[in-house]
């Protein structure tokens, strides 16, 4: 992938002033301006949530608030905190995920989330419970794990056994319990079936079937009404380079039509985005610490790895890769190099998993260049195992505006 000048010549002077070997490089312009084109553009009753699991640098939520997202999508009691320290406060939060402990939820009652998400029937009963104990209510969505699988996602949420949300089939036998749950107030319904989609016509055919189950479900129960549809995040980056980026603009379109088709027109609708607002705002870098040639492939060795960034390995896919040159002096007159070839890149760590690029195309490295890694702003440093092997954690730098 090509660089831009000013991102190119921000990491060669990063890395000559700094004492690091890699370090992630964070630019957080194209997400204010994903944030402000998406308020723009979606239809009535729309509201954009950052889901800060893509990346919890204060960076990240401090351009999500300047941008006014209506909240951020947490899913832990330590990124409650994070988030209300970055200036949230409590109402703007939306507590997602599996497994909330009676600690994470309790703490969530006192401060007053603006909803939780319930994602079985233990877990309702057993904030129904701690509502009691501390005589309160709360707003919640059920989520729900559909019977429909999203065409075209990186990875999918939903469909066969989950241990995300409720399954659709058992809605039925468990919807009168949860409305019978004195403290609960069900204000609607949550289901979020897939992430990574980049085609507009996918995920507009999830938001159809959602409004689907939305008027079956009121059909069924009488009285009950999904004021709030949650459709979790899901809006795809081009990770393989093919040219299909998602476009929002025809999603807001397509919801638009969706929204008039169903009448939903009075409802409000969230989405909880992650990758899409962050992938493109940051970059990892590292250095290129050996270059050697193993049984005719070249193998480019980085003084970080899966430790560092262990997203392409755990996904088994690469992100764009390019080689920012530094003109280091040669080690030995005969060391390798890399010339318009096919490569493997790695990191230090002492196993073979520890891989940041498979099979990769690159056009000239050398020993002491750094290889960046793109659209490493979502699901980086967060997802990676950094104890692994005691390395140090590489540091954040934020690009100031020019
Ligand atoms: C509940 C929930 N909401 C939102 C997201 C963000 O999804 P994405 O990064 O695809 O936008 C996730 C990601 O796993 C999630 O689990």
């Amino acid at each position: 992938m090509q660089l831009s000048a000013p991102t190119a010549s921000a990491i060669r002077r990063q890395t000559e002033k700094s004492a690091s070997r890699s370090f992630y490089l964070y630019d957080l312009a194209p997400m204010r301006a994903k944030i402000v084109q998406l308020k723009a553009i979606m239809p009535e009753g729309v509201e954009i949530f950052y889901a800060m699991k893509a990346n919890p640098h204060p960076a990240f939520l401090a351009a999500a608030k300047n941008s006014g997202v209506a909240g951020i999508e947490i899913a832990s009691l330590g990124e409650a905190k994070k988030a209300v320290a970055a200036g949230f406060q409590p109402k703007e939060l939306i507590f997602t995920g599996p497994g909330k402990s009676p600690e994470e939820l309790e703490w969530g009652l006192q401060k007053g989330l603006r909803t939780i998400h319930i994602e079985s029937l233990t877990e309702a009963y057993r904030l129904n419970a701690l509502c009691q104990k501390l005589g309160v209510s709360q707003d919640i969505l059920l989520r729900v794990n559909p019977d429909f699988d999203i065409h075209g996602a990186q990875a999918s949420f939903s469909g066969g056994s989950q241990k995300l949300g409720v399954d659709v089939t058992k809605l039925h036998e468990f919807l009168p319990h949860i409305l019978g749950l004195n403290n609960l107030r069900f204000r609607g319904l949550h289901v979020y079936a897939a992430s990574g989609v980049l085609r507009v016509e996918d995920l507009l055919k999830n938001c159809q079937l959602v409004f689907d189950m939305t008027r079956g479900i009121e059909k069924k129960f009488q009285g009950i009404r999904c004021d709030i549809i949650d459709f979790g995040g899901g809006f795809g980056i081009d990770y393989l380079e093919s040219g299909q980026n998602f476009s929002p603009d025809g999603y807001a379109a397509g919801l638009k039509k969706l929204i008039a088709e169903y009448e939903l027109e009075k409802r409000r609708f969230v989405l909880e985005l992650g990758r899409y607002l962050a992938a493109d705002s940051g970059w990892y870098c590292t250095e290129i610490l050996d270059i050697k040639d193993s049984h005719g492939i070249k193998q480019i060795v980085c003084a970080g790895g899966t430790n560092h960034f262990r997203r392409p390995a755990a996904l088994s896919i690469n992100h764009p890769v390019a080689i920012v040159p530094m003109n280091r002096p040669r080690i030995f007159a005969g060391q390798e190099s890399v010339l318009k070839e096919r490569v493997y890149i790695g990191g230090p760590l002492c196993n073979t998993a520890d891989k940041l690029a498979r099979d990769i195309y690159i056009e000239n490295a050398e020993i002491g260049d750094m290889a960046v890694f793109c659209l490493a702003g979502a699901y980086g440093l967060t997802m990676s195992h950094m104890e692994f092997l005691s390395h140090d954690r590489p540091p954040e730098i934020i690009l100031e505006p020019a």
